[in-house]
């Protein structure tokens, strides 16, 4: 499997994460044959948030695993967790970077996880009501602690990293995005920078490229799907062009139409780090490949104008 370097920390992970939010669909036994064949495909990154199944996810994950504090498969795994999105009877009720919540909720994963520490926690969406300087302290009393080694942003524009940044001294690892061919206004704004189409405005503050300047690797979320969460555009009516184009292109490097859309984007030179969230063990194996395939230029745009993008 392919590596790439997680931000700044030296971490060396594989080029896709194995995303965890829907684990809880899973019975025990399908869960541990899912992580099986993640670990034997050299997949140990994984993804979670305390929020996922209302923390049944974590749960899950370290049963099927069977890990413990002083477990020996631990060292070999990458975990990384996100809070911030409160919740109350599974209705979300806010946003909370206070210190207080984000130390409530380290506490909270670690002990679902089984371990004592996170390789990487993750800010899940940005706070209004944000203070950057207590956020820095709940960063520094988690880290001298010794239970997260690395912190980044998810969900976060490249104005809300440098002002964390001013008050965080060490550099964010990650900021997960979504991100994927048929929803990528990430990249597309920056080829239709200064121009009056739909295209052309830069919402997101060039995120990509703050990402790409300061070391950031961006892990891009839900790369299979449209919309926000309004399903897969693998074998969608509504995407019959960009399914012919998949196919025809991943035919040519013996990959599946969804692993072809992974290899668009680990195509791209920043280094992405897309977290998949498949909890098939064949479909992930599939996926997979997609790491050991460089797609050329004229495959890249073709998927990219196929899905619907346009240039100028
Ligand atoms: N930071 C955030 O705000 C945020 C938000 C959402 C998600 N995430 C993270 O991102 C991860 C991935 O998100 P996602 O689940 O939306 O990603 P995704 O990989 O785009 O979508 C996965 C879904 O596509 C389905 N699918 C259909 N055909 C497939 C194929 N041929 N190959 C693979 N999957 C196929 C999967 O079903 P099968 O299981 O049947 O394959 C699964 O339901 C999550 O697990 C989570 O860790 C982060």
């Amino acid at each position: 499997m392919k590596t790439i370097q997680i931000g700044k920390t030296g971490l060396a992970a594989p080029a896709l994460a194995v995303g965890c939010m829907r684990l809880n669909r899973l019975s025990r036994t399908e869960a541990e044959r899912f992580l099986k064949t993640a670990l034997d495909l050299g997949l140990n990154f994984f993804d979670h948030a305390d929020i996922y199944g209302h923390g049944d996810c974590e749960t899950l994950f370290a049963e099927a695993l069977g890990l413990s504090l002083s477990s020996d498969l631990r060292e070999k795994l990458i975990l990384q967790s996100k809070c911030g999105i409160e919740q109350r009877d599974g209705n979300t009720i806010g946003y909370n970077f206070s210190k207080s919540y984000i130390l409530r909720s380290v506490d909270a994963i670690l002990k679902r996880l089984k371990t004592d520490y996170l390789d990487l926690l993750v800010l899940h969406r940005p706070d209004a009501l944000l203070d950057p300087a207590e956020v820095a302290e709940a960063f520094q009393n988690l880290k001298k602690a010794g239970k997260v080694h690395y912190f980044g942003v998810s969900n976060q524009n490249a104005a809300q990293m440098a002002l964390l940044q001013k008050y965080w001294d060490e550099p964010l690892a990650v900021n997960q995005l979504q991100l994927s061919v048929a929803n990528c206004a990430l990249i597309s704004s920056g080829i239709n920078v200064n121009l009056p189409s739909g295209a052309a405005g830069s919402p997101d503050g060039s995120t990509l490229d703050y990402c790409r300047l300061h070391d950031v690797t961006i892990q891009p979320w839900s790369p299979l799907q449209y919309g926000f969460f309004e399903g897969t555009f693998i074998g969608s009516d509504k995407y019959p062009e960009l399914n012919r184009v998949l196919e025809e292109v991943g035919a040519a490097h013996n990959l599946s139409p969804a692993a072809t859309a992974i290899a668009w984007l680990l195509r791209h030179p920043a280094n992405f780090q897309p977290i998949t969230g498949t909890m098939n063990p064949t479909h992930l194996r599939y996926l997979s490949a997609a790491a050991d395939v460089q797609l050329s230029r004229e495959e890249w745009y073709a998927i990219y104008i196929a899905a619907g993008n346009t240039l100028p």
